[in-house]
């Protein structure tokens, strides 16, 4: 029998005392409604919280820009033409990369489609782009319009992959059984590492090694993921990957995408791609030649000069991650997630997301009769901060970096008073 969980506050403070976060780190938004000053802030899987250090460094680099002008590219502490290597290193690291397959640039389904320029080249009988059929909205749109951009018919040409009959998730040996009998038809799969609804963590190596024996291109939003599990994109031989930076990654609305060429694409001369004046050898850049030398790294996918002050708060973040180390980050993450796990049971919660520690993240996905309701009296009446995705999904996520235990047990107390259990 499983084993009954305390369901003390007081147990939910031994447990911060045991097994603190990192919490001082951040901001955390003032509660609206409830007993307690601050949020129970366990929406970083939609819009992660801003690190105490972000607002300084950023406003260290508009003085830069207020002081030198122009020469703030070449002079400064942090010069603009180099800034963005400044992210290089740290993204790689967090995503178990080269730092030449890495760089930080645009937003999220734009690199997709920058990435799809080049990944996926449909030819013959081989045209098909594999999705999960709970696919993020945006993730559908895009390849359906990539399709559509090379003559096909989207609705033959883009494949979604659901659930068996029944089930909430997919089950991996389902997306690896479709790519043996159908690989040869697939050009492409591009698959969430962790799905946005279910909070499910695919086996992305299973899946990238059938998806490269099928002959197709394997590659991975990590959106949910990155900043979440840890990810080995290079020894997984992932052909390319994107994820954005503003859930786990903290770094603010909108923030800026990281991305993934694995290294035995980066000098692949044939491979079509959108350039410009950054997708050149950086030594190149002023010569003003009229064709490209671009380098052999992640690099040459930039297109525009960076926007600087989008980069600060990536940086700012990224160091976090260095600091406490993905590995540790993740051992905590599965004791608070498997803590509020066993208080949802205890109150009688129907959970979606996979129950072993390792085919989820940080986030469990309740469903529930009215998600939108039930959010905003969360917040309301008890300052719990969840969200709601169509049609009947509640997503609570325990962010390790900075969402304690407590806050784990406000959330489930806070359900269990609004009738959650009856
Ligand atoms: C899985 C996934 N893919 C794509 C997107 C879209 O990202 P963007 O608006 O940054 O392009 C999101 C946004 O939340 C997402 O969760």
């Amino acid at each position: 029998m499983a084993d009954v969980v305390d369901m003390t506050e007081a147990e939910a403070r031994r447990r911060d005392e045991a097994d603190p976060s990192w919490r001082d780190w951040f901001h955390i938004p003032p509660a609206e409604g409830g007993r307690y000053p601050e949020a129970a802030y366990l929406a970083g899987n939609s819009l992660g919280l801003p690190p105490k250090d972000t607002q300084p460094e950023l406003l260290a680099d508009l003085e830069a820009w207020a002081r030198l002008g122009v020469a703030g590219h070449t002079t400064g502490e942090r010069p603009w033409l180099p800034y963005h290597r400044l992210l290089t290193e740290p993204a790689a690291r967090l995503v178990g990369a080269l730092p030449h397959e890495t760089v930080v640039m645009n937003s999220l389904t734009v690199n997709l489609h920058l990435l799809m320029v080049s990944f996926y080249r449909p030819a013959g009988e081989r045209t098909r782009i594999v999705i999960e059929d709970h696919a993020f909205s945006s993730d559908s749109y895009a390849v359906r319009s990539q399709a559509r951009f090379h003559g096909l018919d989207p609705d033959t040409t883009v494949v979604r992959l659901a659930p068996r009959p029944g089930e909430d998730v997919l089950r991996t040996e389902d997306v690896v059984d479709y790519l043996r009998r159908e690989g040869s038809r697939v050009a492409l799969v591009l698959l969430g590492g962790v799905n946005y609804l279910t909070g499910e963590l695919l086996d992305i190596p299973a899946i990238t090694a059938a998806g490269r024996a099928a002959g197709a291109v394997v590659g991975w939003d990590l959106a949910h993921a990155a900043g979440n599990v840890p990810l080995r994109l290079h020894d997984w031989g992932v052909d390319f990957a994107a994820w954005c930076s503003y859930k786990y990654l903290n770094s603010g609305p909108g923030a800026l995408s990281g991305v993934f060429v694995h290294e035995r694409h980066v000098d692949d001369p044939h491979l079509p791609r959108f350039e410009g004046w950054w997708s050149t050898e950086p030594e190149t850049r002023f010569e003003m030649a009229p064709v490209s030398r671009p380098p052999a790294s992640a690099d040459a996918w930039q297109i525009s000069n960076p926007p600087i002050f989008s980069m600060g708060p990536v940086r700012t973040s990224l160091r976090i991650f260095d600091k406490v180390g993905m590995e540790t980050l993740r051992a905590r993450s599965i004791r608070l997630t498997g803590y509020l796990e066993q208080l949802l049971d205890a109150i009688g919660a129907t959970i979606v997301t996979p129950r072993e520690p390792d085919r989820r993240g940080a986030q469990l996905s309740l469903r529930v009769q009215d998600a939108n309701g039930l959010v905003q009296r969360l917040w309301q009446e008890y300052g719990v901060v969840a969200d709601a995705r169509h049609p009947d999904i509640l997503r609570l996520a325990p962010a390790p970096l900075y969402v304690s235990y407590h806050d784990c047990w406000r959330a489930a107390t806070a359900l269990a008073d609004l009738g959650w259990g009856a």
